[in-house]
């Protein structure tokens, strides 16, 4: 079975709804901030690979993916891209949003002259500025970056993409 079918086969089991999904897997790799499972919306499960590649280094590292969204009559890939960190403390993988947390444009890597500063993402809308673990340290943002609640099915890692999970 290729990973297509997977993603297919699992986005058909977890439409079943939240039960469904957290009786498939469940298997939070641990977040600084862990969503709900009630709220979890299971109709946009992005794959973003492998377990064992995730966990490979250097971090923060940028993970792209493409998600299918149903949405009644209408079904659309739409891409994007999500910032892995892991704490090395205590072996916790981050898996952040870059959508800021001011007016949502999309925060990046920082240039090597705002690293120096301790500056790890950036968004250029209006210079807001997050460190490496996606905390708001400068500019309007209000909040650290968003995190997703990964799943795992058959070694691969899976985010609810419509469904981040606010941090305070
Ligand atoms: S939208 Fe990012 S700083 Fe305003």
């Amino acid at each position: 079975m290729n990973s297509k079918q997977n993603r297919r086969e699992f986005l058909k089991n977890s439409a079943k709804g939240t039960l469904g999904l957290i009786t498939l897997s469940a298997i939070p790799l641990t977040l600084t901030a862990c969503s709900d499972g009630e709220n979890i919306n299971t109709s946009a499960m992005a794959n973003l690979g492998p377990l064992e590649d995730l966990k490979k280094g250097p971090f923060p590292k940028k993970v792209d993916y493409v998600v299918t969204i149903e949405d009644g009559w209408v079904t659309q890939e739409r891409s994007g891209f999500v910032f892995i960190q892991m704490e090395e403390n205590n072996n916790e993988m981050m898996i952040m949003s870059p959508i800021c947390t001011h007016l949502g444009c999309t925060a990046s890597f920082a240039k090597e002259d705002q690293k120096k500063e301790g500056i790890t993402f950036f968004c250029p809308c209006h210079g807001g500025e997050y460190d490496e673990f996606g905390n708001n340290i400068g500019g309007p943002p209000p909040r650290p970056l968003d995190v997703f609640q990964p799943y795992i099915k058959d070694g691969e890692v899976y985010i609810p993409v419509l469904s981040p999970t606010e941090r305070t």
